[in-house]
Protein backbone atom coordinates (compact mmCIF):
# COMPACT_ATOMS: atom_id res chain seq x y z
CA UNK A 1 0.00 0.00 0.00
CA UNK A 2 0.96 3.34 -0.95
CA UNK A 3 0.93 6.19 1.77
CA UNK A 4 0.24 9.54 1.21
CA UNK A 5 -0.72 12.55 3.84
CA UNK A 6 -0.67 16.15 4.92
CA UNK A 7 1.22 17.54 7.65
CA UNK A 8 0.05 21.11 9.08
CA UNK A 9 -0.66 22.21 12.62
CA UNK A 10 -3.62 22.12 13.32
CA UNK A 11 -5.27 19.90 10.43
CA UNK A 12 -8.48 18.36 11.94
CA UNK A 13 -10.46 19.81 9.17
CA UNK A 14 -8.67 19.07 6.01
CA UNK A 15 -10.65 17.95 3.46
CA UNK A 16 -7.98 16.49 1.78
CA UNK A 17 -7.84 12.84 3.23
CA UNK A 18 -11.60 12.21 1.87
CA UNK A 19 -10.43 14.23 -1.30
CA UNK A 20 -7.51 11.76 -2.29
CA UNK A 21 -9.08 8.87 -1.20
CA UNK A 22 -12.00 9.65 -3.44
CA UNK A 23 -9.34 9.77 -6.44
CA UNK A 24 -7.95 6.07 -4.80
CA UNK A 25 -10.88 4.25 -4.75
CA UNK A 26 -12.43 5.68 -8.18
CA UNK A 27 -9.16 4.48 -9.70
CA UNK A 28 -8.94 1.34 -7.36
CA UNK A 29 -5.45 2.39 -6.47
CA UNK A 30 -3.91 0.15 -3.20
CA UNK A 31 -3.36 3.36 -1.61
CA UNK A 32 -4.27 5.81 1.46
CA UNK A 33 -4.09 9.34 2.94
CA UNK A 34 -3.54 10.22 6.27
CA UNK A 35 -3.01 13.80 8.65
CA UNK A 36 -0.61 14.29 10.45
CA UNK A 37 0.00 17.12 13.21
CA UNK A 38 3.58 17.08 14.42
CA UNK A 39 4.37 20.00 16.90
CA UNK A 40 4.98 23.21 15.55
CA UNK A 41 9.13 22.99 16.18
CA UNK A 42 9.26 18.86 14.84
CA UNK A 43 8.63 19.46 11.44
CA UNK A 44 12.17 18.67 10.02
CA UNK A 45 11.94 15.23 12.38
CA UNK A 46 7.92 14.78 10.87
CA UNK A 47 10.14 15.67 7.16
CA UNK A 48 12.56 12.66 8.28
CA UNK A 49 10.16 10.32 9.83
CA UNK A 50 8.19 10.31 6.82
CA UNK A 51 11.17 9.45 4.71
CA UNK A 52 12.33 6.39 6.76
CA UNK A 53 8.86 5.27 7.26
CA UNK A 54 8.33 4.98 3.29
CA UNK A 55 5.92 7.27 2.89
CA UNK A 56 5.35 8.14 -0.86
CA UNK A 57 4.23 11.92 -0.75
CA UNK A 58 3.39 14.69 1.41
CA UNK A 59 0.61 17.91 1.39
CA UNK A 60 2.19 20.53 3.50
CA UNK A 61 -0.02 23.09 4.92
CA UNK A 62 -0.05 25.90 7.45
CA UNK A 63 2.60 26.56 9.17
CA UNK A 64 5.06 24.54 7.56
CA UNK A 65 4.91 25.31 3.60
CA UNK A 66 8.36 28.04 3.85
CA UNK A 67 9.66 26.25 6.71
CA UNK A 68 10.44 22.54 4.75
CA UNK A 69 12.03 24.52 2.21
CA UNK A 70 15.41 24.15 3.76
CA UNK A 71 14.86 20.22 3.93
CA UNK A 72 13.59 19.75 0.74
CA UNK A 73 14.67 20.08 -3.47
CA UNK A 74 12.37 22.73 -4.44
CA UNK A 75 11.15 22.94 -7.87
CA UNK A 76 11.91 26.24 -9.89
CA UNK A 77 8.14 27.44 -9.17
CA UNK A 78 8.14 26.54 -5.33
CA UNK A 79 11.28 28.15 -4.85
CA UNK A 80 10.70 31.56 -6.31
CA UNK A 81 7.05 31.63 -4.16
CA UNK A 82 9.37 30.34 -1.24
CA UNK A 83 6.55 27.60 -0.18
CA UNK A 84 6.30 24.34 -0.86
CA UNK A 85 2.71 22.40 -0.70
CA UNK A 86 3.56 18.86 -2.59
CA UNK A 87 6.48 16.58 -1.36
CA UNK A 88 7.63 13.69 -3.87
CA UNK A 89 10.04 11.24 -1.47
CA UNK A 90 9.60 8.95 -4.69
CA UNK A 91 11.99 11.67 -6.41
CA UNK A 92 15.67 10.04 -7.45
CA UNK A 93 17.91 11.57 -4.26
CA UNK A 94 16.25 13.88 -1.64
CA UNK A 95 12.53 14.59 -1.86
CA UNK A 96 11.43 17.25 -4.33
CA UNK A 97 8.34 19.99 -2.79
CA UNK A 98 6.34 21.89 -5.30
CA UNK A 99 3.74 24.36 -5.21
CA UNK A 100 0.63 23.08 -6.70
CA UNK A 101 -1.32 26.25 -5.45
CA UNK A 102 0.19 27.67 -8.06
CA UNK A 103 -0.76 25.31 -10.73
CA UNK A 104 -3.52 24.99 -8.90
CA UNK A 105 -4.95 28.72 -9.60
CA UNK A 106 -4.23 28.23 -13.56
CA UNK A 107 -6.13 25.32 -14.16
CA UNK A 108 -9.16 25.96 -12.20
CA UNK A 109 -9.15 29.25 -14.75
CA UNK A 110 -8.53 27.04 -17.46
CA UNK A 111 -11.01 24.34 -16.33
CA UNK A 112 -13.68 27.36 -16.68
CA UNK A 113 -12.34 28.05 -20.36
CA UNK A 114 -10.93 31.18 -19.21
CA UNK A 115 -7.84 32.34 -21.46
CA UNK A 116 -5.13 34.35 -18.99
CA UNK A 117 -2.67 34.95 -21.82
CA UNK A 118 -2.41 38.32 -22.80
CA UNK A 119 -4.80 39.21 -19.92
CA UNK A 120 -4.42 41.72 -16.96
CA UNK A 121 -5.04 40.49 -13.69
CA UNK A 122 -5.98 41.53 -10.57
CA UNK A 123 -4.45 39.76 -7.51
CA UNK A 124 -5.48 41.07 -3.92
CA UNK A 125 -3.68 40.36 -0.98
CA UNK A 126 0.36 39.15 -0.60
CA UNK A 127 0.79 36.45 1.69
CA UNK A 128 1.31 32.85 0.77
CA UNK A 129 -1.81 32.63 -1.10
CA UNK A 130 -1.20 36.01 -2.92
CA UNK A 131 2.63 34.93 -3.50
CA UNK A 132 1.55 32.06 -5.48
CA UNK A 133 -1.44 33.85 -7.08
CA UNK A 134 1.06 36.43 -8.89
CA UNK A 135 3.59 33.75 -9.73
CA UNK A 136 1.02 31.41 -11.32
CA UNK A 137 -0.90 34.53 -13.28
CA UNK A 138 2.48 35.80 -14.66
CA UNK A 139 3.92 32.20 -15.42
CA UNK A 140 0.45 32.06 -17.62
CA UNK A 141 1.09 35.36 -19.72
CA UNK A 142 -0.80 37.66 -17.60
CA UNK A 143 -0.04 41.21 -16.98
CA UNK A 144 -0.52 41.24 -12.85
CA UNK A 145 -1.16 44.14 -10.82
CA UNK A 146 -1.03 43.03 -6.88
CA UNK A 147 -3.30 45.36 -4.37
CA UNK A 148 -2.53 44.69 -0.57
CA UNK A 149 -3.62 46.67 2.58
CA UNK A 150 -0.12 46.74 3.59
CA UNK A 151 1.24 48.70 0.29
CA UNK A 152 5.16 47.41 1.23
CA UNK A 153 4.10 43.73 0.75
CA UNK A 154 3.00 43.94 -2.78
CA UNK A 155 5.19 46.11 -4.11
CA UNK A 156 8.20 43.77 -2.95
CA UNK A 157 6.03 40.63 -4.50
CA UNK A 158 6.01 42.84 -7.59
CA UNK A 159 9.30 43.22 -7.79
CA UNK A 160 10.08 39.42 -7.69
CA UNK A 161 7.15 38.62 -9.98
CA UNK A 162 7.74 38.91 -13.90
CA UNK A 163 5.46 41.81 -15.70
CA UNK A 164 3.98 42.58 -12.39
CA UNK A 165 2.97 45.73 -10.24
CA UNK A 166 1.84 46.58 -6.97
CA UNK A 167 -0.13 49.01 -5.04
CA UNK A 168 -2.63 49.69 -1.87
CA UNK A 169 -5.98 48.80 -2.15
CA UNK A 170 -7.00 52.25 -3.75
CA UNK A 171 -5.48 50.81 -6.50
CA UNK A 172 -8.06 49.13 -7.19
CA UNK A 173 -10.45 51.46 -8.42
CA UNK A 174 -8.25 51.68 -11.80
CA UNK A 175 -6.65 48.59 -11.77
CA UNK A 176 -9.83 46.66 -12.08
CA UNK A 177 -11.40 49.05 -15.35
CA UNK A 178 -8.51 47.21 -17.28
CA UNK A 179 -8.28 43.56 -16.28
CA UNK A 180 -10.20 40.61 -17.00
CA UNK A 181 -9.54 39.03 -14.00
CA UNK A 182 -9.47 39.32 -10.59
CA UNK A 183 -8.49 36.87 -7.54
CA UNK A 184 -8.86 37.58 -3.93
CA UNK A 185 -6.11 35.94 -1.85
CA UNK A 186 -7.20 37.62 1.10
CA UNK A 187 -8.83 36.25 4.14
CA UNK A 188 -11.58 39.16 3.49
CA UNK A 189 -14.99 37.37 3.60
CA UNK A 190 -13.65 33.63 5.78
CA UNK A 191 -16.51 33.20 7.84
CA UNK A 192 -18.12 36.93 7.33
CA UNK A 193 -20.03 38.80 4.97
CA UNK A 194 -17.24 41.30 3.96
CA UNK A 195 -15.65 42.14 0.59
CA UNK A 196 -12.01 43.07 -0.26
CA UNK A 197 -13.40 44.96 -3.44
CA UNK A 198 -15.93 46.79 -3.13
CA UNK A 199 -19.13 45.81 -5.05
CA UNK A 200 -19.31 48.71 -8.07
CA UNK A 201 -15.77 48.08 -9.08
CA UNK A 202 -16.78 44.95 -10.47
CA UNK A 203 -18.09 44.50 -14.18
CA UNK A 204 -19.23 41.97 -16.46
CA UNK A 205 -15.93 41.50 -18.55
CA UNK A 206 -14.10 40.07 -15.52
CA UNK A 207 -13.92 36.77 -14.40
CA UNK A 208 -13.28 36.36 -10.21
CA UNK A 209 -11.83 33.78 -8.09
CA UNK A 210 -11.97 33.29 -4.67
CA UNK A 211 -9.66 31.61 -2.55
CA UNK A 212 -11.83 32.00 0.27
CA UNK A 213 -13.91 28.16 0.46
CA UNK A 214 -16.05 28.67 3.53
CA UNK A 215 -18.67 30.00 2.79
CA UNK A 216 -18.31 28.59 -1.08
CA UNK A 217 -20.74 31.41 -1.75
CA UNK A 218 -18.56 34.52 -0.69
CA UNK A 219 -20.08 38.36 -0.87
CA UNK A 220 -17.09 39.06 -3.21
CA UNK A 221 -18.80 36.38 -5.47
CA UNK A 222 -22.15 37.33 -5.27
CA UNK A 223 -21.09 41.09 -5.78
CA UNK A 224 -19.55 39.59 -9.09
CA UNK A 225 -22.68 37.97 -10.52
CA UNK A 226 -24.36 40.66 -9.65
CA UNK A 227 -22.45 43.19 -11.64
CA UNK A 228 -22.32 40.30 -14.73
CA UNK A 229 -18.81 38.78 -14.19
CA UNK A 230 -18.25 35.43 -14.18
CA UNK A 231 -17.32 33.53 -10.95
CA UNK A 232 -14.89 30.46 -9.83
CA UNK A 233 -15.28 29.96 -5.85
CA UNK A 234 -12.69 28.71 -3.69
CA UNK A 235 -13.22 24.67 -3.91
CA UNK A 236 -12.03 24.67 -7.52
CA UNK A 237 -8.74 25.82 -6.19
CA UNK A 238 -8.87 23.49 -3.59
CA UNK A 239 -9.40 20.59 -5.84
CA UNK A 240 -7.19 21.55 -8.24
CA UNK A 241 -3.89 21.83 -6.14
CA UNK A 242 -4.83 18.13 -4.85
CA UNK A 243 -5.36 16.71 -8.31
CA UNK A 244 -2.28 18.23 -9.61
CA UNK A 245 -0.49 16.60 -6.28
CA UNK A 246 -2.33 13.16 -7.22
CA UNK A 247 -1.21 13.50 -10.44
CA UNK A 248 2.61 14.42 -9.36
CA UNK A 249 2.80 10.98 -7.34
CA UNK A 250 0.69 8.79 -9.20
CA UNK A 251 1.84 9.63 -12.89
CA UNK A 252 -1.97 8.87 -13.68
CA UNK A 253 -4.59 11.54 -14.79
CA UNK A 254 -7.04 12.35 -11.37
CA UNK A 255 -10.22 11.30 -11.46
CA UNK A 256 -11.61 14.94 -11.23
CA UNK A 257 -15.29 14.36 -11.08
CA UNK A 258 -14.90 12.24 -8.25
CA UNK A 259 -12.68 13.96 -5.75
CA UNK A 260 -14.68 17.03 -7.01
CA UNK A 261 -18.21 15.62 -5.77
CA UNK A 262 -16.43 14.64 -2.20
CA UNK A 263 -14.87 17.51 -1.69
CA UNK A 264 -17.84 19.65 -2.31
CA UNK A 265 -20.12 17.44 -0.16
CA UNK A 266 -17.12 17.70 2.58
CA UNK A 267 -17.33 21.53 2.76
CA UNK A 268 -21.26 22.04 2.34
CA UNK A 269 -22.16 19.51 5.06
P1 LIG B 1 -2.30 33.45 3.32
O1 LIG B 1 -1.12 32.53 3.47
O2 LIG B 1 -3.63 32.74 3.39
O3 LIG B 1 -2.21 34.34 2.13
P2 LIG B 1 -1.38 35.54 5.08
O4 LIG B 1 0.01 35.30 4.62
O5 LIG B 1 -1.64 35.80 6.52
O6 LIG B 1 -2.31 34.35 4.67
O7 LIG B 1 -1.97 36.76 4.21
C1 LIG B 1 -3.24 37.27 4.43
C2 LIG B 1 -3.55 38.34 3.37
O8 LIG B 1 -4.85 38.86 3.63
C3 LIG B 1 -2.60 39.53 3.41
O9 LIG B 1 -2.45 40.04 2.11
C4 LIG B 1 -3.35 40.51 4.31
O10 LIG B 1 -3.02 41.87 4.13
P3 LIG B 1 -1.74 42.50 4.93
O11 LIG B 1 -0.53 42.06 4.18
O12 LIG B 1 -1.96 43.97 4.88
O13 LIG B 1 -1.81 41.94 6.33
C5 LIG B 1 -4.75 40.28 3.83
N1 LIG B 1 -5.77 40.69 4.81
C6 LIG B 1 -6.11 40.06 5.96
N2 LIG B 1 -7.11 40.74 6.61
C7 LIG B 1 -7.40 41.82 5.82
C8 LIG B 1 -8.35 42.89 5.91
N3 LIG B 1 -9.20 42.97 6.94
N4 LIG B 1 -8.38 43.80 4.91
C9 LIG B 1 -7.53 43.71 3.85
N5 LIG B 1 -6.61 42.72 3.69
C10 LIG B 1 -6.54 41.78 4.67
Amino acid sequence: MDVYGLVGNPVGHSVSPPMHEAAYAELELDASYVAFEPAVEEVADALEGAETLGIAGLNVTIPFKQDVLEYLEADPLAERIGAVNTIDFRADGEPVGYNTDAIGITRSFEHHGVELDGRKAVVVGAGGAGRAAAFALSDAGCEVHIANRTVDKAIDLASQVPHASGGSLETLDSQLAEASVLLNATSVGMKSDETPVSGELLHGELTVLDAVYAPLETRLLRDAREAGADTVDGAWMLLFQGVEAFELWTGRDAPVDAMNRVLREELTH
